[in-house]
């Protein structure tokens, strides 16, 4: 059997691993996989290198973490639709000038379905049209965050909550889009993403919360953020820019460049993630699955509404 290789994602990052070596015959080995999930635990994202580039390879890692997560995409989203097996590929077609340059698929810092009740565990996500230039995907840890933030902010914050709405996506954002950014144009899936989500329920979750560790997480995100719930108000609001801005100054992101022989996971309880977007005349094109999970301390605003489903932003 191929032996795993561990190591730090970066000497100067307190989080992440590299890990080479895993193959679908050794994916199913209890042994690797605990060893594995023991890394995802306490580094909180993976960066599997020299795999094989194939759907089966990545459905095969994503098992190893749990199973996965069955999405049925809407007909708004332009991705394909691979519920057969698990795997997803997407692109959304939206344009924005960042810093002056025109950049398509520039996404802020989000977590996964924070429109929802219930985080799924994470995601697997593979490159499969690798534009020349950007298309960077950014991930943020929230334990270094709420290790860095300005310890005043970070206690106003200890038993406070977000809500989060899909229809403050894109355009319609409410926080923490940089004076740098503005939307050029969206493509016909995200206008009408948008236009069908202006009633959508919306959900609720701790800006800070604690792992079974003892270690605690800031977990926030502007995109699709409508305030602080119990205080949206003009106040709540510039307390909740506040922390936004603390979260930009501080983060100390890992910035992946993707390589198509790259598979990478990342701990969507604990970690926020963005993409740098790319000139538009480049296709850059990813395919992702989804694992199944909660962390449990999410709720729908309103008790009993469904949460939005189809999505996997
Ligand atoms: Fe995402």
């Amino acid at each position: 059997m191929t032996e795993i290789a561990i190591r730090p994602l970066s000497d100067d990052l307190p989080f992440g691993a590299r890990i080479t070596g895993v193959a679908r015959e050794n994916s199913t080995d209890a042994g690797v996989r605990q060893q594995i999930n023991d890394v995802f635990e306490k580094r909180g994202m993976i960066v599997f290198e020299h795999m094989e580039p194939s759907n089966a390879l990545q459905m095969a890692v994503s098992e190893m973490f749990g199973p996965p997560q069955a999405y049925a995409l809407t007909d708004v989203m332009e991705a394909s639709d691979r519920v057969d097996t698990g795997v997803v590929e997407f692109e959304y077609g939206d344009v924005f000038e960042v810093d002056g340059q025109q950049l398509l698929s520039w996404l802020p810092w989000h977590f996964d379905a924070c429109y929802t009740d219930k985080l799924n565990r994470g995601g697997i996500l593979r490159a499969i049209t690798i534009p020349p230039e950007g298309g960077i995907t950014g991930f943020g840890d929230g334990i270094q965050l709420y290790n860095d933030i300005d310890p005043t902010l970070r206690a106003r914050f200890e038993h406070l909550s977000i809500v989060y709405h899909t229809h403050l996506m894109f355009m319609n954002m409410r926080f923490g889009l940089p004076e740098s950014v503005k939307p050029v144009s969206m493509g016909r899936a995200v206008t009408e993403m948008i236009a069908a989500t202006k009633d959508a329920p919306r959900a609720v979750h701790p800006a800070i919360w604690t792992r079974p560790s003892g270690e605690k997480v800031l977990h926030v995100a502007p995109w699709q953020a409508a305030g602080i719930d119990g205080m949206l108000t003009p106040e709540g609001d510039e307390l909740f820019a506040a922390l936004i801005a603390e979260v930009h100054a501080k983060v100390i992101p890992y910035r992946h460049k993707w390589s198509p022989t790259d598979m990478v996971i990342w701990d969507n309880w604990r970690f926020i993630h963005s993409v740098s977007g790319n000139p538009p005349q480049y296709p850059r094109q990813m395919q992702r699955t989804t694992i199944a999970g909660d962390y449990g301390l999410g709720r729908m605003e309103i008790a009993g509404s469904a949460p939005p489903v189809g999505m996997d932003l």
